[in-house]
């Protein structure tokens, strides 16, 4: 039994499985794994004082499953991994299951939502299917509502998160009245008339699953208040925005803001190992002395990447005098491959990289280093190396590459961030913003961001630095829970 329960659907690791029945464990990717990772466990160190954490994540795939089997009682032991040490249950939940309610329903229709993805070519359609889809969700999501009841002490903290899992918290209070409910949003949440898009039933459905919480926690203002937007609409919900709650059947929600940054010191600690290092001279001996505009994503729509790799070449287009003296890096991991639009989405990526290549390039100059494979440590070693960090999403709950870069940059770097990400809220004074729809402008803050003076660019950048460490997870992670005291 335990005491705080941490649940999502990405553990903070996965496994892989070899030939001989040996199982490798890697870290988990995205912001919530990098958010959470290091918090959830950190108290159970032997000697520490705190509560017993177990993170409640699915099995996503067959070597899950195997750790899981392979474990007593189905509880996989983290102490002293980097992920922080809590134990992690895996859920096996029937494939079918998973896929439908992680990919059509979570990431191809909650996701598209609050992102503001949906265009033309792929506009909703909720028929029959959708409808079987999201059974799937609610079954999915009565599982780990499921484990969360089994494996609570009695008055125990779940802290549910995100879009995957937004009926848990209603199912989780239903089966466990005794439990102190949160359910943190890492996405931003879409504005009303966007949000009608859903099916009211679903809509419905899904703000009801959340106010079962005590509380519901988002990264900025804008989103929270964009919540409490919907919940106005909800019939039977009376929304008090001066105490920012929401009541429903009888029950109060608090609706808080959580911002989440960085743990410097943890950061800079991963950052100085020999794999990090090794990285580090290899970039360095690849690109040369010339300056180093970095971005770091997985290959998802809301970032925006193919409109950052156009501002590039009308960067390189407009100001010639930058040909030969700099280079793009863009690592741009592998994400969400069973969806359609995101195969599509990595094609386009890779196909105007190959045009910027094709046109610029001279046999002493590559002008952009697209790189797919995830590699944790050469993201490190990039940040370090980074003149220019460029952060463009269309959209984004927070985006900590933009957080993650200025605390490595070993020349401080200029950040262009988009207004649309949740972290302008914290970094607009310092980051050179920018429209993510305006490509143009994009391009001309990457040339402002390349003048800038190296004075003036150190003094942003310990700036940045300092916003972007202001709000650690471990304290991002405690007002979660204290909220529910
Ligand atoms: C975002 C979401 C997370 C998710 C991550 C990676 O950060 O908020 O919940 O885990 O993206 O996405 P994936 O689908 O690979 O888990």
């Amino acid at each position: 039994m335990s005491q705080v329960l941490v649940a999502s659907n990405r553990g903070p690791v996965s496994f892989s499985l070899s030939e001989d029945g040996a199982l490798t464990m890697r870290r988990g990717g995205g912001g919530l794994v990098s958010g959470l990772a290091g918090v959830a466990g950190a108290p159970r160190e032997p000697s520490a004082e705190g509560p017993d954490v177990l993170w409640v994540c699915a099995s996503l795939n067959e070597a899950d499953r195997t750790a899981a089997r392979r474990s007593p009682d189905g509880r996989i032991d983290l102490a002293g991994h980097e992920t922080g040490g809590a134990a992690v249950r895996m859920l096996d939940i029937p494939e079918a299951t998973f896929h439908r309610a992680y990919n059509a329903v979570a990431n191809s229709t909650l996701w598209f939502v609050h992102h503001l993805l949906y265009d033309t070519p792929h506009s909703p359609h909720f028929d029959a299917r959708a409808r079987r889809d999201w059974q799937s969700y609610e079954a999915y999501n009565a599982a780990f509502a499921d484990a969360l009841a089994r494996d609570a002490a009695p008055g125990a903290k779940a802290a549910i998160q995100d879009y995957h899992l937004s009926l848990a918290p209603r199912m989780l209070r239903e089966r466990r009245p005794d439990l102190r409910i949160v359910h943190f949003s890492h996405t931003p949440w879409a504005p009303p008339e966007y949000y009608a898009l859903l099916p009211d039933d679903i809509g419905t459905r899904i703000l009801l699953g959340i106010l079962g919480a005590d509380h519901a926690g988002f990264l900025t203002e804008r989103w929270a208040s964009a919540f409490l937007d919907c919940c106005e609409m909800l019939p039977g919900a009376r929304v008090d925005r001066a105490a920012r709650t929401v009541t429903c059947d009888g029950h109060v929600t608090q609706v808080g803001v959580h911002g989440l940054g960085i743990d410097a010191d943890a950061l800079r600690r991963r950052a100085a190992e020999p794999d990090v290092v090794e990285r580090a001279r290899a970039l360095r001996e690849q690109v040369g002395d010339r300056q180093l505009i970095v971005r770091i994503d997985r290959t998802e729509l809301s970032k925006n990447i193919v409109r950052g790799l156009a501002a590039y070449r009308e960067l390189l287009a407009n100001h010639p005098e930058w040909r030969g003296r700099v280079v793009h890096l863009a690592f741009a991991y592998p994400s969400r491959y069973d969806l359609p639009e995101y195969r599509e989405y990595t094609a386009a990526v890779q196909r105007t990289a190959r045009q910027i290549t094709e046109e610029f390039g001279t046999p002493d100059w590559d002008p952009l280093i697209l790189q797919v494979n995830d590699d944790y440590p050469r993201s490190l070693a990039a940040y370090g190396l980074a003149d220019v960090l460029l952060v463009n999403p269309i959209r984004d709950g927070m985006n900590l590459v933009a957080k993650e870069g200025p605390v490595l940059s070993e020349r401080g770097c200029a950040l262009v961030l988009s207004r649309e990400a949740g972290a302008a809220a914290e970094l607009s004074e310092d980051a050179l913003m920018v429209n993510p729809y305006d490509v143009s402008q994009t391009a001309e803050s990457l040339h402002k961001a390349l003048l800038m003076p190296p004075a003036q660019r150190a003094e942003r950048c310990a700036r940045l630095t300092a916003a972007a460490t202001a709000l650690p997870p471990q304290r991002w992670f405690a007002d979660q829970l204290a909220a529910l005291d």
